[in-house]
């Protein structure tokens, strides 16, 4: 449970810009984009092939360096930061989740969260075996956790993703496309996952989707086109009330 919820953003963009390609075949892909996300809450980020959402999911997280602009995260300024303390700040703070999965094609569904417990965070062996049992259970893969990437359906590979991104209990929890290989109940699971990251465990969560049934799972929906954000209120605030839960 979360009983107060911070004012200040625990990410903040602001005016970032990037650009792809030199002299005629330049493209700009993100112009001036400033965006506040905050803990304790979940954000689904909507719009067309094209629009720029993956780009602006990587700048956020730290993978892709803009043009232009900053991001601040936990009040830190992510791109003035050296290679090594930005690794070092998403390998602590920071959860991922992919379309294409990522996973070790080597490693059992288990091993594949194990391992994030115990070289991101020094869990022991021990401790590290319980937390990835715990969450294969929430996830329903505890069936399948000696499996491997190759003997599991593209549903079940996004479940381990999503284990693997959530292990470490992020600050920030980064998902695009999560639930595109998924039919909808699975999908609607991870959704709720995520949502409970945010609500019961104060994740800032961002997640790009197409879905419209994913709308109503969110706290809040951010739509791009063209590389901006329509319709957007840079002065967002989150409704204080909206993560407090009883119990
Ligand atoms: N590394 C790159 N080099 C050149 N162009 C790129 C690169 N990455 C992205 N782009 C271009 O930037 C634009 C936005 O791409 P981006 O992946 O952010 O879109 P998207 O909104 O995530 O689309 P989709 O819904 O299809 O995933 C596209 O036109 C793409 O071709
Ligand atoms: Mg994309």
């Amino acid at each position: 449970m979360i009983d107060d919820m911070p004012s200040v953003p625990s990410l903040q963009a602001v005016r970032l810009s990037r650009s792809f390609g030199q002299g005629e075949t330049k493209s700009t892909v993100l112009h001036d984009v400033s965006l506040k996300l905050y803990s304790g809450q979940i954000t689904l980020l909507m719009g067309p092939s094209g629009s720029g959402k993956s780009t602006l999911l990587a700048i956020l997280s730290g993978l892709l360096h803009p043009d232009a602009g900053r991001v601040v995260a936990l009040g830190q300024d992510l791109w003035s930061m050296s290679d090594r303390e930005r690794e070092r700040f998403r390998l602590r703070h920071c959860g991922f989740i992919f379309q294409g999965y990522n996973l070790f094609n080597a490693l059992t569904a288990r091993q594949q969260l194990e391992m994030v417990a115990r070289w991101g965070e020094g869990a022991s062996t021990g401790e590290a075996r319980r937390r990835a049992d715990e969450i294969l259970m929430l996830l329903g893969m505890a069936k399948k956790a000696h499996l491997r990437p190759t003997e599991l359906s593209g549903g079940e590979k996004q479940r381990v993703a999503i284990g693997r991104a959530l292990i470490k209990d992020p600050n920030f929890c980064f998902a695009d496309e999560p639930t595109s290989a998924l039919d909808w109940k699975a999908g609607e699971q991870v959704v709720e996952l995520l949502r409970s990251a945010a609500h019961d465990r104060g994740a800032t969560v961002l997640i790009v989707a197409h879905d419209a049934r994913i709308i109503e799972h969110v706290d809040r929906v951010i739509h791009m086109e063209d590389g901006q954000l329509i319709d957007h209120d840079d002065d967002y605030e989150p409704m204080l009330h909206k993560i407090k839960q009883e119990g």
